[in-house]
Order: structure tokens, then sequence, then C-alpha cells
């Protein structure tokens, strides 16, 4: 094992460009992101030849920054760890393919990071001198029940230990994160949807409907069913059938009608991914519950959460929780210090399809 190390770790996977440097797995020394967020907007959803085209632009000014925050040189950098999946493929590209040229031209290993992986480690960030950050005061411990929450993904998994889990439940269609982005759609909210409808859903009474659960096995979920029942209540609060046009609602919905769908969707979403918890903490007793992905920014969702599990649970900051270079260079800092594989820089390709 390692004595000290310092990873440099880069994730594109889809619109945000975000490079940080990691030290021994829990110490942040830098994390800028740079996203093309502004320009997708316009278009309602991410644009993938634009994302991609963004992250060429943007790449090595953010490397550079990443090292210059952390006050580093690449002297001082052991290792690059890199996104390869899952994501968009021109997105994932353009990030491997910086990661394996600096891999060969700086002679560093080079960690090939799954993203999904790389959420959950943000959970062990637990000192930084960078302001603005809110930090969890310990490490989770194993065994560790793990929640991953975000635009592309929702799964539960069980680790046993670093590198050690078994995925005990996913979504059979659409992502949590993904529902609340098409349900915004419907509302006529900005993208991304999950904070617009959080804002809108506090002036809303999440009871005015009662939305579907979808029964799953055990511990897998489904959110394409509650998102279609949104659909129907807008075009009935209007008077209009299953062949009204969604793009024309919400423009004829009142500002009240949309509050309370967003309220009382948003209380069915959550409901869905805390029932699965509750049931897979009383079956596994895990000494640590960690929240992972962009949903887990939610403040609705991690209060449900600390009201809904008897252990106390920390949270890693709201910047941790969407896509960002820290968390991907932290799970490469522990590939690094326990001696895991690392990746052919010739070679290692990417996985826009890769699961846990
Ligand atoms: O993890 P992430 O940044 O990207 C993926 O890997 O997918 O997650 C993005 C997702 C989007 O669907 C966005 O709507 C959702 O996270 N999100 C939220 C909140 N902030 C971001 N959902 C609910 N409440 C939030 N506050
Ligand atoms: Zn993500």
């Amino acid at each position: 094992m390692l004595d000290s190390v310092k990873i440099l770790g880069i994730e594109t996977s889809c619109d945000e460009t975000a490079v940080a440097v990691v030290e021994d797995g829990y110490r942040l020394l830098s994390n800028p992101v740079a996203s093309s967020m502004d320009v997708h907007a316009r278009y309602g959803g991410v644009v993938p030849e634009i994302a991609a085209r963004s992250h060429i632009e943007v790449m090595l000014p953010v490397v550079q920054q990443a090292l210059d925050d952390a006050n580093c040189s690449w002297k001082d950098i052991d290792g690059i760890a890199v996104t390869y999946g899952a994501g968009l493929g021109g997105s994932l590209l353009i990030g491997v393919l910086t990661a394996r040229t600096l891999a060969l031209s700086r002679e560093r290993p080079l960690y090939a990071v799954n993203h999904v992986e790389g959420h959950i480690y943000a959970n062990f960030l637990t000192s930084t001198a960078l302001p603005g950050y809110t930090m969890r005061t310990a490490q989770p411990k194993f065994p560790m029940l793990a929640i991953i929450v975000s635009g592309g993904h929702s799964q539960l998994v069980l680790f046993r230990d670093h590198f050690d889990y078994t995925l005990l439940g996913y979504t059979q269609d659409d992502a949590i994160g993904e529902a609340f982005d098409k349900v915004a759609k419907i509302l006529g909210l900005p993208y991304p949807g999950g904070p617009s409808v959080e804002k809108l859903a506090k002036t809303g009474d999440p009871t005015a409907f009662q939305f579907p659960k979808a029964k799953m096995s055990k511990y897998d979920f489904s959110f394409s069913g509650v998102k279609t029942a949104v659909l129907r209540a807008a075009q009935a609060q209007i008077g209009q059938d299953y062949t009204f046009p969604s793009t024309k609602l919400a423009e004829r919905l009142s500002e009240a009608q949309k509050a309370n769908i967003a309220a009382s969707f948003q209380q069915i979403a959550f409901e869905t991914i805390i029932d699965k918890v509750k049931l897979a903490y009383e079956e596994f007793s895990p000494a640590s519950v960690v929240i992972a992905g962009g949903v887990a920014a939610s403040p609705a969702l991690r209060s449900m959460l600390i009201k809904a599990i008897p252990c106390p649970i920390e949270f890693p900051d709201l910047k941790l929780c969407t896509d960002n270079g820290a968390m991907i260079a932290t799970l490469g800092c522990f590939k690094a210090m326990l001696g895991q594989p690392t990746a052919d820089p010739f070679s290692l390709d990417i996985e826009p399809n890769l699961s846990m």
C-alpha cells in the first residue's frame, strides 16, 4: 500500500467538463467544473454534439485549473483516473483520450473509473481547504448501503468492502432524475428538471394527486408509470384526453395546478426510493447508508431519508452530488492505494452502456 497518493480525476460523461485533484481518498485539493448547461437549457436537455464540442474547448484549461487550484505541478501527481462509462459516447471519448494522452506523456498510471461507482465515492471525501464546501465528518463504514439517484441511474448497491459489492436492484425503465426532467418538461419548467420541480413542489400539496407507485420485484424501481400518470393528470386538469399534446399543457395549466402536480409527483418518486431503502436496511443492517448522484442534492429527499433510517446519515456537499471530477479522483485514489489493476493507456476504450 502506498503512503500518500495524489490522483487527478477527469469526468466528461455528460455536459460537465470536470477535473479534480484528491489526496489519499479523502482530501479534496481542487474541483473545477465547466458546464455547457446554459447552452443545453435552451434545447430542454443535453445535446450530445454540443456537449462533446464544448469538452474539447475547455478540457485542457480545466486540467490546468485543477492543478493550479491544488497548488500542484505534474511532479506531485501519482496517477490519472478517468470516467470511461457510462455516459454519452462523444463526451466520454474526450475525457478518455485526454487521460490516455496525459498518462503516456507524463508516464503516470491510468485508472478507469465507472461513473456510477464514482458518484458513491464522493462520500469518502471528508476534508478540504477549498472555500464553500460542507464536508462529511467521517468516511462511511462497511457494510455500506449505497443509494444512487441520478439523471441516468437509480440503483441500490450493497458494498461489503471497497471493490466488493452486490447490485441489489435498479430501475427497469427511466432513472429518477430522468423522470424529474420529463415531468419538468410537461410543466414547462427549465432544464435540469430536478431543482425546478423541487422549487415548485414547495408551494404545492403533495396529497393533491394519488400517483401510482410501481409494484416491482424486491429492490427494483420503475419511474415510467408515474411519469405517464403525471401526463394524464395534467391533461385531465384542463379537460382534455390522452391525445392532447404534452408540449401544449404548460401554457394551459394554472400555477396552483402545476405546483400540486410537482409536489405529488416528487412525493411518490421519493417514496419509491425510500420504501426500498427501508427494506434493504432491515435485511442487511448496514453500518453506513450513503446517497449519491444528482438527485441526492435534493433537500426533500434528504429529509425523507433521515426520517426513514434509524442510523445517522451524512450527505456529500451538493457540488459533490452532481457530476464532478472529485468523485472520480477519490475512487482513483482507492484504486491506487489498494493496488487495483491499471488501464492500458494505449487501448482504454469508452463503454457508454457500462453498468455496475
Ligand atoms: O448525477 P448527475 O449530475 O448526472 C448523471 O449522472 O445523470 O444527475 C443529474 C440529475 C438530473 O436529472 C437533475 O434533474 C437531477 O440530477 N437533480 C435533482 C436535483 N438537482 C439535480 N433532482 C432533484 N432535486 C434536485 N435538487
Ligand atoms: Zn452522474
